[in-house]
């Protein structure tokens, strides 16, 4: 995982706009979150959590078939941060691409790659969870400048004889609720002039109260499904892993499942809610924690825009505590990281002779310019 070290308070937004230290943590859960700082973006702390995640799984990045990030904060709309850490992080033959579910976009993308790997397709994935909200919040709206926080996590998927993994999913839409929340500028609908800017449409809009009825009843909902589809009891389950949106819905959540809360995992109050990052942050922070051992059973379950909902039910296959990273391997990467920056660079210098060359020896229509009139 990686987040920003700057840390937003509720003190501090009650600087910003009119609230309280105590409505926000009582109805939300919240205490701080991370706001990214001046050139930290989805994609460099989506490079972070890839570098994090790759070292812990001891895993060679020129082997990855398969990048997905999930985000609904792009650092473009396109090229897609996926691709962008395909190029720095040397991942030549690996397919990428982002994906867009709201903050149900991590258990999308995880369970996308697992299936991939199942089919024997692919045999290595990364799947990141990286938002930079705050660079869609805004901060004059009390019912979401509150909320939203910065952050990334990744994990890496592979192939494996052992059973475990990822055991079963469930993905869900209704797009009937899309205006619930929506960020409506900078599309195709409301393509960005001074007009939208005016507007504040490149901010996230919602409708809290009808987003956080639609989560209560569809968290335990889908969790349920994913367990039933693995012949699975609640019971079963080690921790769920839900998408950190409000501790009040996890609390509902929880009462749903009929299990205490404190089988269903909350950094609420230290990040807020960071969208598709939430639960691999989750994930990553229960890891290092001991909340997850070896073999247990964990359910991921989220939910968002779109409206989008997904869950996940997950052995823990992996060796805990995580044995550190082989020294060959370790110095592979290194080098691989410095080596993809070195081709990056050559491949854009190349990229510009070869233009020129082409525009010195080539006319509009592709065809081989003549040398001169005495070679006619
Ligand atoms: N400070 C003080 N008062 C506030 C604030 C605030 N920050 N925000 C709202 N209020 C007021 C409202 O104006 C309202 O006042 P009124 O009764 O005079 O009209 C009152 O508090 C109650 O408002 P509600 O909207 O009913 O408050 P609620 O308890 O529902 O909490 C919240 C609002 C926190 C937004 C909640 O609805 C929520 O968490 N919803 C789910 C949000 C969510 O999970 N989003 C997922 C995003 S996922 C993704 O894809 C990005």
């Amino acid at each position: 995982m990686a987040v920003p070290d700057r840390v937003l308070t509720n003190v501090e937004l009650t600087t910003m706009v009119d609230t309280s230290e105590e409505w926000i943590l009582q109805r939300t859960g919240i205490a701080e979150r991370r706001i990214a700082g001046e050139g930290e973006t989805t994609f460099s702390l989506s490079l972070q959590a890839a570098r994090n995640a790759l070292e812990v799984a001891d895993a060679d990045p020129a082997r990855l078939d398969l990048i997905v990030v999930a985000t609904v904060t792009p650092d473009y709309v396109f090229p897609a941060t996926a691709c962008l850490l395909q190029d720095v992080l040397g991942a030549e033959s690996a397919a990428a691409f982002d994906l867009s579910a709201g903050c149900s976009g991590f258990v999308y993308g995880m369970s996308l790659a697992a299936d991939l790997i199942a089919a024997g397709k692919y045999r290595l994935a990364l799947v990141i969870g990286a938002e930079t909200l705050s660079r869609i919040t805004d901060y004059t709206d009390r019912t979401t400048c509150i909320l939203f926080g910065d952050g990334a996590g990744a994990v890496v998927l592979r192939a494996s004889d052992v059973p475990g993994g990822v055991l079963s999913s469930r993905l869900g839409a209704d797009g009937s609720g899309g205006e619930l929340l929506m960020l409506p500028g900078g599309g195709s609908m409301h393509p960005a002039t001074s007009e939208t800017v005016t507007r504040r449409l490149h901010f996230i809009q919602m409708q809290g109260r009808q987003v956080f009825r639609f989560a209560t009843r569809v968290m335990p909902e889908a969790a349920k499904q994913v367990l039933d589809q693995a012949a699975l009891q609640v019971e079963d389950v080690s921790l769920f892993v839900p998408h950190q949106a409000n501790d009040r819905i996890l609390q509902a959540a929880a009462r749903g499942l009929g299990i205490p809360e404190e089988r269903m995992y909350s950094n609420l109050a230290r990040y807020g809610n960071t969208s598709s990052a939430s639960i691999p942050i989750a994930l990553c922070e229960a890891v290092e924690q001991g909340r997850i051992k070896r073999d247990d059973l964990i359910v991921c379950v989220g939910f968002g825009a779109g409206l989008t909902w997904a869950a996940a039910a997950v052995r823990w296959t992996m060796p805990l505590p995580v044995p550190g990273p082989s020294r060959t391997m370790t110095f592979r990467r290194s080098l691989r990281y410095r080596w993809s920056r070195l081709r990056s660079l050559w491949r854009r210098l190349w990229r510009r002779i070869d233009a020129r060359l082409f525009q010195v020896l080539y006319d509009s229509h592709g065809r081989r310019k003549r040398r001169g009139r005495n070679d006619e």
